[in-house]
């Protein structure tokens, strides 16, 4: 590899942030369902508070001055749950958009949606893209909301798009680059998630943002969703900062 070639590397993958903040963090909320079970309740109890902690998690982002916080909001895989849940889920975002677009604006949070919006209602499709439109000038946050999104679909479409462009003849298949792929996957234009959080205690990523957290630090919370606090977030993101990260380079210790 060359020099410059390693440096756009570093400068791709290193957080900019020289307090040891990550720039991107994305989060798994997981563990609704759950939460609700342990206290009797209907999984969509669950759901409901796990806004809450989303109102507090998006403020504290903000405040501390994290530049891009995605959230796993709904999977490509989740319309398979039971019917009355997937519309319950629908309602809440909708509710949640519009009750919160307005103090989000004031804020200074910008809003991007990734996943997929074909086959989306026609009512929901609309929202989101007030919500991106409503806060396109906003120069705070940039929250992400992954809704209906599953990254293995968001490569297909990418691969899709690209072939395209090699079957129309605008570019060749030896000229595609990683730079190519990535401008055409949903998260164009944003740096790779620094700090990947999931919370309930489980160890997997359930097809989020499998390209781009090739060099993300990963952080397991054992709490479920709707109790996951501003002092559990600031835990992971001092955790954070005492990581070693080397994009497959040697570490600070020995690269002299
Ligand atoms: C996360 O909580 C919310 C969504 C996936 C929409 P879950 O609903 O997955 O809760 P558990 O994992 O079943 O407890
Ligand atoms: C991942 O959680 C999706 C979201 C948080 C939106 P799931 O609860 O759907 O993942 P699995 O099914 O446990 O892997
Ligand atoms: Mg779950």
């Amino acid at each position: 590899m060359t020099a410059t070639v390693q440096e756009e590397t570093q400068d791709r993958y290193a957080p900019a942030d020289p307090s040891g903040l990550p720039r991107h963090v994305a989060i798994i909320m997981d563990g609704n369902g759950r939460w609700a079970a342990l206290r009797g309740l209907p999984r969509t109890e669950g759901h409901r508070n796990g806004v809450k902690t989303v109102r507090q998690i998006v403020r504290r982002a903000g405040e501390l001055g994290i530049q891009y916080l995605t959230l796993f909001a709904f999977s490509s895989e989740n319309w398979s749950r039971p019917h009355a849940e997937v519309k319950f889920l629908m309602g809440l975002l909708r509710a949640y958009v519009r009750s919160d677009l307005k103090d989000l604006r004031e804020s200074n949070v910008r809003i991007r949606v990734i996943g997929s919006r074909d086959g989306l209602d026609p009512g929901i499709l609309s929202l989101l893209e007030q919500a991106e439109q409503g806060t396109a000038d906003c120069t705070g946050l940039e929250l992400v909301l992954a809704f209906n999104y599953g990254a293995r679909d968001e490569m297909v479409r990418a691969v899709r798009q690209l072939s395209l462009e090699v079957a129309r003849g605008g570019k060749q298949p030896e000229e595609i680059t990683s730079a190519d792929i990535e401008s055409h996957l949903d998260t164009a234009g944003l740096p790779d998630p620094d700090l990947i959080i999931r919370t309930s205690g489980e160890q997997r990523l359930s097809n989020f943002l499998l390209w781009q957290a090739a060099y993300a630090e990963f952080y397991f919370a054992p709490m479920h969703w709707p109790d996951f606090d501003c002092s559990a977030f600031e835990e992971a993101l001092s955790c954070f900062k005492n990581r070693e990260r080397r994009f497959g380079g040697v570490g600070a210790a020995v690269s002299t």
